[in-house]
């Protein structure tokens, strides 16, 4: 598949208005994204748990407009019109533009709300912009006759990825590649694809407890941080770890091997952080408290034989990760030991998940 793939022939319907929702979750990187090129083409491939609980619902109205001049539309969030949330989106529109030529021809009512509080740290861009697109498609499939089930979710990928790069990875589960890796057949830098191998039951209903260590606007955006790689020292060493991670995991993910996984997941977690620290500008997005809890789980680990591990995305809070059967004690442990560093004491329990769902149309 190119680009070209998704621009689609002259429309053979027409349509006047209507409205479709549908709820699209997080992800968790397991091999991180982390440097791009222009329109989020990454520099190495990734590996995402799709999660369960977090995610976004959105509800996209559309309705015919007298010309087809520009952009038309509005972002409510929780009832609340935010039109600050409107560069993003205009954007995305002009990304997207030529792969879905009917944007200007209707005027759009955008509601979202997501399942985890606005100001938790937590992005809502994967969530978000993967429930935005498959809004899109399913207003495009009003418009073409025929539109295959495959087709759809790739596309509406395709388009996720050119809103935020990792939103391509949530659209599907339970485990998701996005970038070309010669080990994996179908992948691709423009969509992401379901992990197509064998997976161990040892992952099956893995659990994602996410620990609210600091609910703040970043410092530091995620775009600049890719943006950093560009000249950046370790790039290169960078881009082939990632690849030869992903090549291992492909052997973890068979065989179960859960101590292999920890290194591999918490050693991706620290380079992520590490290519921050060592970028020109430098930054830190961890705060005190994400080592504090990174300290506890190492000696958890160390005394019970757990086989809980920690990841982080670009920002302070903790992924807590781990197998089903050992929910009942890292729970425990979480409690007594880990919510001291919550910002509130707070955290999301989550787990792996199946992807978006279309939740209405008419
Ligand atoms: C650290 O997808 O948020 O979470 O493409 O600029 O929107 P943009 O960036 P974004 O980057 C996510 C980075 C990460 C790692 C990952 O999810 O793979």
């Amino acid at each position: 598949m190119t680009e070209t793939d998704f621009i689609p022939k002259p429309y053979s319907k027409q349509i006047e208005n209507g409205a479709f929702t549908w709820s699209s979750p997080s992800n968790i990187a397991l091999v991180k994204y982390w440097g791009k090129k222009e329109d989020q083409i990454p520099e190495n491939p990734s590996i995402s748990f799709t999660l369960d609980y977090c995610k976004t619902t959105t509800t996209l109205s559309f309705s015919k407009k007298e010309n087809n001049d520009g952009f038309a539309f509005d972002v409510f969030l929780d009832h609340e019109k935010k039109d600050d949330f409107k560069p993003k989106i205009e954007t995305f529109f002009k990304r997207i533009e030529s792969y879905m030529p009917f944007l200007k021809d209707f005027y759009f009512k955008i509601e979202t709300s997501n399942s985890f509080p606005h100001s938790s740290g937590i992005a809502s861009s994967a969530s978000g912009m993967s429930a935005l697109a498959l809004c899109l498609m399913s207003v495009e499939k009003e418009l073409v006759e025929t539109i295959s089930e495959a087709f759809f979710i790739q596309k509406a990928s395709f388009l996720a990825r050119l809103g935020s790069g990792s939103a391509c990875r949530s659209l599907e589960g339970d485990l998701v590649v996005w970038g070309s890796h010669d080990d994996i057949p179908g992948s691709s830098n423009l969509f992401g694809v379901k992990y197509p191998f064998e997976v161990h039951e040892n992952f099956k209903n893995y659990q994602d407890t996410i620990l609210l260590v600091d609910k703040g606007e970043k410092q530091v955006s995620s775009t600049v941080g890719h943006n950093l790689m560009h000249g950046h020292p370790f790039a290169k060493q960078r881009f082939e770890q990632a690849n030869k991670n992903l090549s291992n995991m492909i052997s973890i993910l068979k065989t179960g091997d859960l101590k292999a996984f920890i290194g591999l997941v918490e050693s991706e977690a620290l380079t992520l952080h590490a290519m921050m620290m060592t970028s020109m500008p430098y930054f830190i997005l961890m705060k005190p408290n994400t080592l504090e809890i990174i300290n506890k789980i190492w000696s958890f680990r160390a005394s019970t034989g757990s086989k809980l591990c920690f990841t982080l995305d670009a920002g302070a809070n903790v992924h807590v990760l781990y197998p089903e059967n050992e929910a009942n004690s890292v729970l425990e442990f979480i409690k007594s030991e880990l919510v001291i560093y919550c910002q509130k004491g707070e955290y999301i329990n989550d787990k792996i998940g199946f992807g978006a769902q279309l939740i209405k149309e008419c």
